[in-house]
């Protein structure tokens, strides 16, 4: 069964103090993880000064290549449900001496986008989030036309071959509240549903994707 809101905040509470380690352990079967990362935040096209929300940001891992592209000029703003791992991202931004992000504590679903957005990027995390329709449409209607909704995270392969590994991915994803039951959360179709999909990129022998939209005038259904 997926895991709870209340299950989850209570995981990630007790990871946070690892979870930078831990996340990077992936390298170890080869998840370029990093190099992901970097290709996610490029999807997003975002200019010098825009204003960037980032989803289910966790301990910021993203940040520093959000700042990267919209400069001391621009703002990253981070939501996330488990204070634990919003104090790791507060500790990031004090060590880098960001002034230009704005952390949430909160969930998704009840987030409130603000108008104009040059951007929002959710990784490994929106899949977590029960009404991930629902922020994606939210989120949607806070961007200005042209700009983009980028989602990287996990689905099930769609690859036959690839399917003989799902328990194992499973059984190593785990401890991140990942469970066979979220497979049935398609964000990607969301984003193509609201946004109309630039791009669906798979990786990692279709683990894990990258889902591009951008926003046309309005939120289409
Ligand atoms: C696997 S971590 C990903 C963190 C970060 N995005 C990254 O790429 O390293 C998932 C994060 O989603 C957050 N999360 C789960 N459900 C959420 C919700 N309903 N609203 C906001 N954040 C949520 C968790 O607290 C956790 O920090």
């Amino acid at each position: 069964m997926a895991l709870s809101k209340e299950d989850l905040r209570q995981l990630y509470r007790k990871r946070a103090g690892l979870y930078d380690l831990t996340a990077n352990l992936y390298y170890l079967i080869g998840f370029r993880e990093q190099a992901y990362r970097k290709q996610a935040v490029a999807a997003l096209g975002l200019r010098r000064g825009d204003t960037v929300v980032e989803i289910g940001c966790g301990t910021g891992l993203n940040f520093p290549l959000l700042f990267r592209a919209v400069g001391p000029e621009g703002k990253i703003i981070g939501v996330d449900l488990t204070k634990e791992m919003l104090e790791k991202a507060r500790v990031r931004v004090k060590r880098n001496g960001w002034a230009n992000v704005e952390l949430v504590h909160g969930d998704a679903a009840e987030f409130r986008f603000p108008p104009n957005l040059g951007g929002i990027i959710s990784t490994f995390a929106l899949t977590l989030v029960p009404e991930f329709d629902r922020v994606i449409r939210n989120g949607c209607l806070g961007l200005a036309p042209g700009k983009r909704w980028v989602i990287f995270d996990f689905k099930l392969p769609s690859h036959r071959a690839a399917a003989l590994f799902v328990p194992f991915l499973i059984f190593l994803t785990r401890p991140f509240g990942v469970r066979r039951e979220l497979a049935e959360r398609r964000p990607g179709e969301s984003i193509k549903k609201w946004l109309g999909n630039l791009s669906m990129t798979e990786f990692y022998f279709g683990f894990t994707y990258i889902a591009v939209g951008e926003k046309g005038t309005a939120c289409q259904e």
